[in-house]
């Protein structure tokens, strides 16, 4: 795999691509430790909004929680500097995750899913994930990296040891897929979407993506472990958890794990 070809140069992003800001500016590297990294390193230089990190490869990806997340080249991993409105943090995720799967419809005709809160899965495995990293910075404010990565034409095969099943597009397909299209309806569907913020309809679209809602669930937070039906979510983004003895938790992503090795809730 990851024989077509397939330039991520930042010409090739930004040329003639439909947006105001987001990537406007692309810094592609071959290879980096993280995306996320290297895009704080930008912002504390005074990096533009929209400015966007890819590298054709992670040498230490990071997901949720800790996690590693595999990146070996034919992935796609890249990163978006924003500085958002406070009140329009909570709606990273869904614009984020709904871009993703908005851009795999398109290229590629497959259908996604979402996992709460931003697993992005194909038949119940995972195709991408998205972890935001935000904070302060004294002269641009506050900062959001919205870090995005997606297996394109890599084999899932030979992630082991990954904490849900996993698939790529290439494996869905048989055959690569351009990650240029991708990236650049990635991006353009991510600014369309951050645009329309703070935005009813992005949660209503993100809320009836989500296999996630009237599932049974285990929820780890922490050393806490919940059980439930995942009855619903709030405005926010917080799972809404109707727990056995009836009572209501409201449960962040950002602490939050989902049951043992099931990806289809
Ligand atoms: C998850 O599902 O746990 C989130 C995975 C996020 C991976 C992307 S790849 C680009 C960016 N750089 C990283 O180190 N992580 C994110």
């Amino acid at each position: 795999m990851g024989t077509l070809a397939d330039d991520l140069s930042p010409d090739s992003i930004t040329r003639a691509l439909a947006t105001r800001f987001t990537g406007r500016k692309v810094i592609h590297l071959a290879a980096v430790a993280s995306t996320i990294d290297e895009a704080r390193s930008e912002v504390l230089s005074g990096a533009a909004q929209g400015t966007v990190v890819i590298s054709d490869k992670q040498t230490a990806g990071r997901g949720r929680l800790g996690r590693t997340w595999l990146s070996p080249r034919g992935g796609i991993y890249l990163s978006i500097i924003l500085y958002p409105a406070i009140d329009d943090f909570p709606y990273l995720i869904m614009v984020a995750s709904l871009a993703a799967a908005r851009a795999i419809k398109s290229v590629t005709g497959l259908q996604t899913q979402i996992k709460w809160p931003n697993d992005i899965l194909i038949d119940g495995r995972k195709v991408g994930g998205i972890l935001i990293e935000s904070g302060l910075q004294q002269v641009t404010g506050d900062y959001a990296i919205v870090g995005i990565g997606l297996n394109a034409n890599v084999s899932a095969a030979g992630f082991t040891g990954v904490a849900l099943p996993a698939t790529s597009l290439a494996d869905e397909l048989g055959r690569d897929v351009s990650r240029l299209e991708l990236v650049r309806k990635l991006l353009v569907e991510f600014e369309r979407l951050y645009l329309s913020l703070p935005s009813e309809a992005v949660f209503q679209e993100w809320r009836s993506s989500l296999v996630t809602l009237g599932r049974e669930i285990i929820a780890r937070s922490g050393e806490r472990v919940y059980q439930g039906t995942a009855e619903d979510v709030a405005s926010d983004g917080r799972l809404i958890l109707r727990t056995r003895d009836g009572s209501k938790l409201e449960l962040a992503a950002g602490d939050v794990t989902l049951s043992d090795n099931r990806a289809d809730i």
